[in-house]
């Protein structure tokens, strides 16, 4: 056990996860029996805010009092394209008549806040998992963070008693998780970070053990979410088509169908079918019905047509800003929770070539892995790690 414990962290619009390295072994952060923690916040009448699992439980009933990716509105201010898209998506209200957004529910609440107790509740897991108190943190950040995010992550770290140490592009954090520094080379690199809110892409340039990125690009309205959506909306048409409802007059059911599109998501990408069924979903002739549906992946595949050829394009975008063909990158890693979706990756092989295209271990995992390796910068621990990272540029 290290003396002092220095976490890496992933904060993610969707989820984070953390972790620290124990001897040369990368150890994460446990919440619920799982390393993945929901960047979700369910803000109370009064007092403080719930994070974490507990706030992800509370979608399922009280929709309009739960924050999620408040990741997106970190650093920018009121006036940005982007707030206003997120306004105008979230079942609260969001001021915007000062320079910077604040959120208006039972509480009003900067981002800063909710990504503060997001952090908070990170630093408690890790004491109770490693029996000691983090101080100080690695944390990561899109390779094209708006201008003041690096401030706004900083002042919410402060909040939750965490000092940082660095704040680390994810694509380079996500390279290490893919190893390909274990191995000194001169390589095309690209990385695709498919998230929850976001797709980032980085075209990095190895030189021996050194990493440069040369190119980022991105859209920020591309992940994981949006695909539930596109699903939630397919089978609104299907049930308005046979029975003149819509499914979207109801927020709190609404918010269910599309949850629970996302756990069918998961159970498609380990290809099987999956059943959705939700009880008293629609009306049909003044009676209640339930909705029963079996998803099947080409279905599923269909209603994402869209947003995967999008990906497509913005990897076009980033080689035209790299000035690389297809054919000069030697490798592919695909990372982020999305990834784990098959057609993204065949999308992906057929752009690059089935060869090139490799699939971190654990796609979501793979940042806060990188970003925990990065750690061992600021501490004493085994050999082998200090060697490869003390030679990684950012
Ligand atoms: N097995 C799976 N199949 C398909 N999608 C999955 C799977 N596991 C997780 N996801 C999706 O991955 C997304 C979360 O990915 P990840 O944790 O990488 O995002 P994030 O880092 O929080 O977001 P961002 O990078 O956009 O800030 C969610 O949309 C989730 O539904
Ligand atoms: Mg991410």
């Amino acid at each position: 056990m290290p003396r002092e414990l220095v976490l890496g962290i992933d904060f993610g619009s969707s989820t984070t996860i953390a972790g620290a390295l124990v001897g040369d072994r990368i150890e994460l952060v446990q919440d619920n029996g799982g390393s993945v923690i929901p960047s979700i916040a369910f803000v109370p009448d009064r007092g403080g805010l719930e994070v974490g699992h507990r706030a992800a439980a509370r979608q399922w009933t009280d929709p309009s009092r739960v924050v999620r990716s408040v990741k997106r509105l970190l650093g920018l201010p009121s006036s940005s394209e982007l707030v206003r898209r997120y306004a105008a998506g979230v079942p609260f209200q969001v001021d915007l008549t000062s320079d910077k957004p604040v959120l208006k529910l039972a509480q009003s609440i900067a981002p800063e806040q909710i990504a503060a107790a997001i952090l908070a509740h990170v630093r408690d897991l890790a004491e109770k998992r490693f029996g000691l108190t983090p101080k100080r943190a690695v944390i990561t950040l899109s390779a094209d963070a708006p201008h003041g995010y690096r401030e706004a992550i900083t002042k919410a770290a402060r909040i939750a008693h965490l000092e940082v140490l660095d704040l680390v592009a994810e694509p380079i954090a996500g390279t290490l998780a893919l190893d390909l520094h274990m191995q000194s080379a001169h390589r095309r690199v690209v990385v695709c970070d498919f998230g929850g809110g976001t797709f980032d892409v980085s075209a990095v340039l190895q030189e021996g053990l050194r990493f440069r990125p040369v190119a980022v690009y991105g859209d920020h309205f591309l992940g994981g979410n949006d695909l539930d959506d596109v699903m939630a909306e397919a089978i609104a048409a299907i049930v308005y088509r046979n029975s003149r409802y819509d499914l979207h007059r109801d927020v709190v059911r609404w918010n269910e169908l599309v949850l629970r599109c996302e756990s069918a998501k998961r159970q498609i990408s380990s290809g099987t079918s999956a059943p959705l069924v939700m009880r008293d979903a629609y009306l049909h002739a003044g009676v209640r019905k339930d909705l029963r549906l079996t998803l099947e992946g080409p279905w599923a595949e269909a209603t994402w047509h869209a947003k995967l050829a999008r990906t497509a394009d913005v990897v076009g975008e980033l080689l035209r800003r790299a000035g690389w063909r297809p054919q000069d990158v030697d490798v592919v890693g695909l990372i982020g929770g999305s990834s784990m979706i098959p057609a993204f990756r065949r999308q992906m092989s057929s752009l690059f070539g089935v060869g090139r295209v490799t699939l971190a271990d654990a796609p979501e995992l793979a940042v806060a892995q990188g970003a925990t390796l990065l750690t061992a910068r600021f501490q004493k621990v085994s050999d082998r790690i200090p060697t490869l990272v003390q030679q990684m540029h950012r």
